[in-house]
């Protein structure tokens, strides 16, 4: 094979090869946890059947496949569960379909995952933002503080639904009991995008889930925090028997009709899984996480808040995530990262100019966790500082709805000349990822300079693009 032929293959290859120490998604780090997932090794290719006569149909399941979500519903607890082959993604897309209609209005947090911003556009419904809090002496995004979803929510008109993150991408997690039950009692529908946290109904150490409220839909990731493979996600749906036929049908319209069983058998062999190992597993994951976290505090110049930090900010943690502070100690996480791939094997998360981001799970080891304190503690302080988060104070005014922006032409322009002009898509800069401007929002001269400064800091700027910006016509 030639390199060219198969850069993909080569470069996975190569990965495998070296065998790196895995501080990423997905959470099964490589590994076979337990001997059932052996079942999913050897030739691929044999198990890569879908909908054949006898292997029932996810559209519409009625034999095995019924069961076996029946299952996972019984694990969680939820009235149904959905399986899907296309990510947390297309859980919150179908669920925010299924309780908003054109005009409507839906409450998110501004950082959402993009997955929301899909929702909004496809629903041709009115995203109302609301702005987290940020961490100025980590630089980090927190998330949006209880009592201002409560007021949002009491003094909406014509909100409909809401979506909330649990936890969001740094682990950190409002309080969801006062948001669903306020929600409840104004009528409101809640959908909780739980896509980082399946693990929470495993220990108590853990933060609250969706399903302990009952929100009517909770959307997970097993293969984030678990065990399952790439891109395969549930659904948990807890309202009433009408919406349960509507979330179906509108899983039906954005799935495949060739939905791979590999990913669903992997579901299935999770579900096995953490109704014997659940807690153990999740356990180990927390204590490994707890182990990195004192040991980076102790023997390394970097900092790595806990649970007590969150707490002291007014949010539940999740504390299998890990927030490592390296621009105080004098290096970019970009740096970090860098050293710890190249020099030490060791593959982070995420990494932007003040942080670098770890996820563990017990499928991690002990040794693993030893060698990334190790590694850390080879860093010697320097004088450092905290790169400012991008942000602005308030949100941009808005022009259109986000799905009329993408029914008109769009160009690039310099970022220079772009005040004035209608933004196509969400500009997010890292740290702290908070979109500056989203789609349809009119772009002015202090967001010009706000970027452009960020750009030229080395700031890691989504939607921007060699200085140039999408926008829409005005007219
Ligand atoms: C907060 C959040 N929600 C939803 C998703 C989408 O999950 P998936 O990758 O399973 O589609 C992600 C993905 O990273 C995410 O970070």
């Amino acid at each position: 094979m030639f390199k060219e032929d198969a850069p993909l293959m080569n470069l996975l290859k190569e990965y495998v090869k070296k065998d790196p120490v895995r501080f990423h998604m997905p959470g099964h780090k490589g590994k076979f946890i337990f001997s059932l997932q052996k079942l999913l090794s050897g030739n691929l290719y044999k198990f890569d059947v879908t909908e054949i006569p006898g292997f029932d149909n996810l559209h519409q399941p009625e034999g095995i496949l019924k069961q076996s979500q029946r299952n996972l519903a019984s694990l969680y607890g939820a009235r149904s569960s959905f399986y899907l082959v296309n990510g947390a993604t297309s859980g919150i897309i179908a669920a925010m379909a299924s309780f908003l209609k054109e005009g409507d209005r839906v409450l998110v947090p501004r950082n959402s995952h993009r997955s929301v911003l899909n929702g909004i556009i496809l629903t041709k419904s009115e995203p109302v933002y609301l702005i987290p809090g940020v961490d100025t002496e980590l630089g980090i995004c927190l998330d949006v503080p209880e009592e201002k979803w409560v007021s949002a929510i009491e003094d909406g008109k014509n909100i409909k639904a809401l979506l909330v993150t649990n936890p969001n991408y740094n682990g950190i997690c409002p309080d969801i009991e006062k948001i669903i039950k306020t929600a409840r009692k104004m009528k409101i529908k809640t959908i909780v995008d739980e896509a980082h946290g399946p693990h929470f109904k495993f220990s108590k150490k853990l933060p609250p889930s969706g399903l302990d409220y009952k929100a009517e839909i909770t959307v997970q990731s097993p293969h984030k925090m678990l065990l399952s493979l790439t891109q395969s996600a549930w659904l948990h749906f807890n309202g009433s028997g009408k919406e349960e036929e509507v979330i179906r049908e509108n899983l039906s319209l954005i799935t495949s009709t060739s939905p791979s069983y590999i990913l669903i058998a992997s579901l299935e062999l999770a579900v096995i899984f953490l109704r014997k190992f659940g807690a153990k597993f999740v356990e180990k994951g927390v204590e490994l996480a707890e182990l990195a976290r004192r040991g980076i505090n102790r023997f390394t110049p970097f900092y790595c808040p806990g649970v007590d930090y969150a707490k002291s900010k007014g949010f539940f943690y999740d504390v299998s995530r890990l927030i490592v502070n390296t621009s105080s100690s004098g290096y970019s996480g970009l740096y970090v990262e860098k050293i710890l791939r190249k020099q030490y094997n060791i593959f982070t998360e995420y990494a932007d100019l003040n942080n670098i981001y770890l996820l563990i799970t017990g499928a991690n080891s002990k040794k693993e966790v030893l060698n990334i304190i190790k590694a850390l503690s080879t860093f010697r302080k320097k004088k450092g500082k905290i790169f400012p988060v991008g942000i602005l104070k308030k949100l941009p005014e808005r022009i259109l709805l986000p799905y009329e922006v993408f029914l008109r032409d769009f160009e690039y322009i310099p970022l220079k000349n772009s005040p004035g002009r209608i933004c196509r898509n969400p500009v997010i800069p890292y740290p702290p990822g908070i979109p500056v401007l989203n789609p349809g929002e009119l772009i002015t001269k202090e967001h010009v300079e706000l970027l452009e400064e960020l750009v030229a800091n080395n700031y890691i700027c989504q939607g921007i693009k060699n200085n140039c910006i999408a926008v829409v016509e005005n007219g």
